[in-house]
């Protein structure tokens, strides 16, 4: 028994030895296959993590966007702001132009004879410029070459343009899976979005214009150009937002940017306003302490402050001949003490119908003129450098012209003087972004057409004798369209 126990036993133990070593044998090939995931999965990681820190100096290790190609078919405002930042940025911005046309802002509000217009200038700058007949079957030809070369298309044409030109989504997505597709438009899908839309038209409908301007007065438009550039700078992070998700997903997208909603996302704090209304009266807005009473929608505010803390333009000296010796004022609850002291009324500073952010509400007016009766014995600079002290919000109605001239905005490149070969120099605004370890690359606007044979000989590559016969074709001259015609 007990040998058979033995036996059985050496047996049971010899059968036992097999399977276990079997079981070894699989645990160790399981383990190895692990370390080879594992040490794919490692390498993986490695690849999709970002590089070591470079060891270059800050500002030398290229730009933010170098490598980023842009085919460029924006033309007037909206669109031409978001591929000139993106340029700036460090993307190559191949801009297309109509043959012997341009962007049609070339020619707009011209200031020197034959020469592009600041118009375009300032809109276009570091950009090259190639002309293509976009209707021309070698355009067609040529398009699709740039599409397979280029990173991101932007567009900001009339609903339907791109696709009558037979640049679909569909089509471009299968010569280059990775592009990316960005559009500007008036309106997004609804019953506006065939409608052809300009800066103020987008004002209007988006809630700037009736939320902008005097109570007394009709709706008003606004100098900045909210819906142009404000779109296009919406624009420019959806597409550098789409490169990011690119990067995962190794595939493009459509990026779609409505005039209206950029112009209703500057404006949000007039949609909270209108909530706000269910209630009860705006309190901070003039009219509440001028007891008339609020409508159905957020009303105009004049020169109300769109925060909570009020504020207001007032005159500075020299305002009866200088249209900007203003100042904006604003009488910040934390500071009303110093400003009580400054503009000669200490005893508002316990009075119980000026102490208090409340109690003032009812009086901004009276208040306001008060300050005002201050601020007019002073330059608009001098009450900024008095008030500056006191830690008082105070901001000098700033022309264009003193813009201009602002040696600060020179230098940090937020204004920057760039040479044109036709127009000489001229200024434009830099990038108001900025990027401690991507200096912005200001250069100015391209001739029409400038790059064309740099484009198709560097880019897409084509010959000597391939670029003549395209000229031959008409696909990139009006002229040369014309004598094959004939
Ligand atoms: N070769 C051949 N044809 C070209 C071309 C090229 N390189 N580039 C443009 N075109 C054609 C277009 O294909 C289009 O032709 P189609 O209507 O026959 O298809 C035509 O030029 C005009 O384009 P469109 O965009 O309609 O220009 P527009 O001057 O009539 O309208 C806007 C201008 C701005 C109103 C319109 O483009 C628009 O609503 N854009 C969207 C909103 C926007 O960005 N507005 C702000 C402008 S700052």
């Amino acid at each position: 028994m007990a040998k058979r126990t033995k036996s059985a036993g050496r047996k049971t133990n010899k059968a036992a030895s097999k399977p276990a070593r079997a079981k070894r044998k699989i645990a160790a090939k399981k383990s190895a296959k692990k370390t080879v995931k594992l040490k794919v999965a490692t390498k993986t990681a490695a690849a999709n993590a970002a590089p070591r820190p470079s060891s270059k100096p800050w500002g030398q290790a290229g730009r933010a966007l170098d490598g980023v190609r842009i085919l460029d078919f924006t033309h007037v405002q909206s669109g031409p702001t978001c591929t000139q930042l993106l340029a700036y940025m460090g993307a190559d911005v191949i801009k297309v132009e109509r043959p012997g046309i341009g962007d049609i802002t070339r020619g707009q509000l011209r200031d020197v004879k034959g020469a592009d217009s600041l118009y375009f200038t300032m809109l276009n700058g570091s950009k090259r410029s190639i002309t293509i007949d976009s209707k021309h079957p070698k355009g067609k030809e040529i398009l699709d070459r740039l599409v397979k070369q280029c990173d991101v298309l932007v567009e900001n044409f009339a609903p339907g343009a791109l696709d009558r030109m037979g640049l679909t989504f569909d089509h471009i997505n299968k010569l280059n899976p990775r592009m990316v597709v960005a559009s500007v438009k008036g309106f997004g899908p609804g019953p506006y979005e065939d409608c052809k839309v300009y800066e103020n038209v987008a004002q209007c409908a988006g809630g700037s214009a009736s939320t902008t301007g005097f109570r007394e007065g009709p709706p008003l438009v606004t100098g900045a150009q909210i819906g142009d550039s404000g779109t296009g700078l919406h624009l420019a992070l959806g597409i550098v937002a789409a490169l990011y998700q690119r990067q995962r997903t190794g595939r493009g997208q459509k990026v779609l940017c409505a005039m209206q909603d950029g112009v209703l996302n500057l404006a949000r704090v007039k949609l909270r306003d209108q909530q706000r209304l269910k209630s009860g009266p705006l309190t901070e807005y003039s009219q509440y302490g001028e007891g008339v009473a609020f409508g159905a929608a957020t009303p105009r505010a004049g020169n109300d402050s769109g925060g909570g803390q009020p504020g207001w333009i007032l005159k500075c000296k020299g305002w009866e001949n200088d249209p900007d010796a203003y100042v904006y004022f604003i009488t910040q609850a934390p500071v009303w003490t110093a400003i009580c002291d400054l503009i000669g009324k200490p005893e508002w500073k316990t009075d119980a119908d000026y102490a208090t952010p409340n109690a003032r509400l009812p009086r901004l007016k009276q208040i306001f003129a008060t300050i005002e009766e201050w601020t007019m014995t002073m330059t608009k600079f001098e009450v900024m450098e008095t008030c500056n002290k006191h830690d008082i919000p105070v901001g000098p109605i700033l022309s264009m012209k003193e813009l201009a001239e602002e040696s600060s905005l020179r230098a940090t490149g937020t204004v920057v003087e760039v040479d044109h070969p036709t127009r000489g120099r001229y200024l434009t605004v830099g990038n108001p972004i900025k990027l401690s370890d991507s200096p912005a690359d200001v250069r100015r606007s391209p001739l029409l057409g400038e790059h064309t044979d740099e484009v198709l000989r560097d880019v897409l590559r084509f010959s000597e004798q391939e670029i003549a016969d395209i000229k031959a074709s008409g696909a990139l001259s009006v002229a040369e369209k014309k004598a094959e015609a004939a």
